[in-house]
């Protein structure tokens, strides 16, 4: 494990080059790592729960490909899966035994899951599901909550957390005010705001079950089931975005936990278990609209791809209830682990755990909303990445993020972790 000076020579040059190829020398925003000040890590390889740079670094990683790997890095059945998978061909556009395989699982798994389509990012999954309610409802107007991200189509980019939080771009140039109109957006954990809202009769109101683009903030007791009565009495649907959320804080997902069953749900991440695959989900006579069973449009050349099918598939195999407990049990000791070391640092921080899934807050208590998280000491958090990445601990670099535990972690990752986390809170 990870320990001693750290060299980036390789990842400086490796930067330098991106800078001249790649906007901002990175191919997705928060990896470069702005938040926090610093260049990013060129990474060579990932074992397990550790993650190697191009200059021979190791770090225990807590970002795991920001969700999708729960079973770690390069694990051995979902290695043999995707070469196996690879050898009888990459991709073939005709529909193979394993998608209907996959989409079985899904079913079995997810409460609200009668039907699956699937799609390469969780982006093409949420714009695709707000398609169908749209249609379904004959409605337009669409009710997400303020610091949730649902991918970056133009409708869903208003006040959305993750990488734009980080970037601070209340919504991206390029959106048309046609397409932001559509979208009206409450603050997460308020029921009086969303009635207001509902007064506008939307098609669907979206939500992370346990919002995590704004760091970690769960939902509020009583707040999901709101949420299904306020759909339930105005007719807008229902939908879960779980695409960190699923298959990570239980077998069905939040819905599951919460015994709230959304309308449609949007899954992405585990499901593909580290390649490109997502799905939208929900009953019947929804999905039975979707082309070719029925007029709504939506299609994908690399839709139920072989390789990420079986990936997703080995994946879902490993999570068993004990895998769940163990994520648990992962995910409260280092949240219980970190806010002592801030409290014996006297640094004011707070923690967020779900089974899966934690936020370490630079803040005295936890979020209960976007404009919560926005008041979190964003330069405490800044040093404390710095600070870890030098020791050897790879951290979300912004405060709007989530990490994520998974099978590969154990006690030995968590100690390591919190014993650089005391040496850098004594420093903060
Ligand atoms: C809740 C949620 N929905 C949708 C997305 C978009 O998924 P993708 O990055 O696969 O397009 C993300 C990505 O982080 C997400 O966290």
């Amino acid at each position: 494990m990870g320990s001693g000076a750290r060299v980036a020579g390789r990842s400086a040059a490796a930067y330098e080059r991106a800078l001249e190829l790649l906007p901002g020398g990175v191919n997705s925003p928060v990896r470069a790592m702005r938040q926090i000040g610093r260049d990013p890590v060129f990474v060579a390889r990932g074992e397990g729960a550790e993650l190697i740079d191009v200059d021979g670094n190791r770090y225990v990683d807590w970002v795991m490909s920001w969700g999708p790997l729960i079973a770690g890095h390069a694990h051995p059945d979902v290695v043999s899966a995707v070469t196996a998978a690879a050898a009888a061909g990459t991709s073939f556009g005709a529909p193979t035994e394993a998608e209907v395989e996959l989409a079985a699982e899904v079913v079995e798994r997810v409460p609200s899951a009668e039907m699956v389509r699937m799609t390469s990012s969780g982006t093409e999954a949420a714009m695709s599901a707000l398609r169908l309610a749209r249609a379904a409802t004959g409605r337009e107007q669409i009710v997400k909550f303020a610091g949730a991200y649902h991918g970056h189509s133009d409708g869903l980019l208003a006040d959305a957390g993750s990488g734009l939080a980080t970037h601070g771009i209340p919504a991206s140039p390029g959106v048309t005010a046609a397409q932001a109109a559509d979208t009206v957006i409450v603050p997460w954990n308020d029921p009086a705001a969303l009635g207001a809202a509902l007064a506008e009769s939307p098609a669907a109101i979206i939500c992370e079950p346990y919002a995590a683009n704004m760091g970690l903030v769960p939902p509020e007791p009583g707040f999901l089931v709101a949420l299904r009565d306020h759909a339930d009495a105005t007719g807008a649907l229902l939908v879960f975005d779980e695409v960190i959320t699923g298959f990570r804080v239980a077998r069905g997902g939040a819905q599951e936990r919460e015994n709230v069953t959304p309308d449609l749900t949007v899954l992405g991440k585990v499901i593909g278990g580290g390649l490109p695959a997502a799905a939208y989900a929900g009953r019947r006579e929804l999905m039975e609209l979707v082309a070719p069973a029925g007029d709504v449009y939506q299609a994908g050349t690399l839709s139920g791809n072989p390789l990420a099918t079986a990936a997703g598939l080995a994946t879902l195999r490993l999570l068993d209830e004990s895998a769940y407990s163990e994520l648990d049990r992962l995910a409260r000791a280092l949240a219980d682990g970190l806010t002592a070391a801030a409290r014996e640092a006297g640094v004011a921080a707070s923690a967020a755990v779900e089974p899966g899934l934690l936020t370490l807050f630079f803040s005295p208590e936890p979020p209960r909303d976007y404009e919560g998280a926005k008041r979190c000491d964003l330069d405490a958090q800044a040093a404390f990445c710095r600070g870890m990445l030098d020791r050897g601990v790879y951290l979300p670099p912004s405060q709007f993020e989530a990490w994520f535990p998974s099978l590969a972690h154990g006690d030995a990752h968590v100690e390591q972790t919190l014993s650089a986390a005391r040496e850098v809170l004594a420093e903060l």
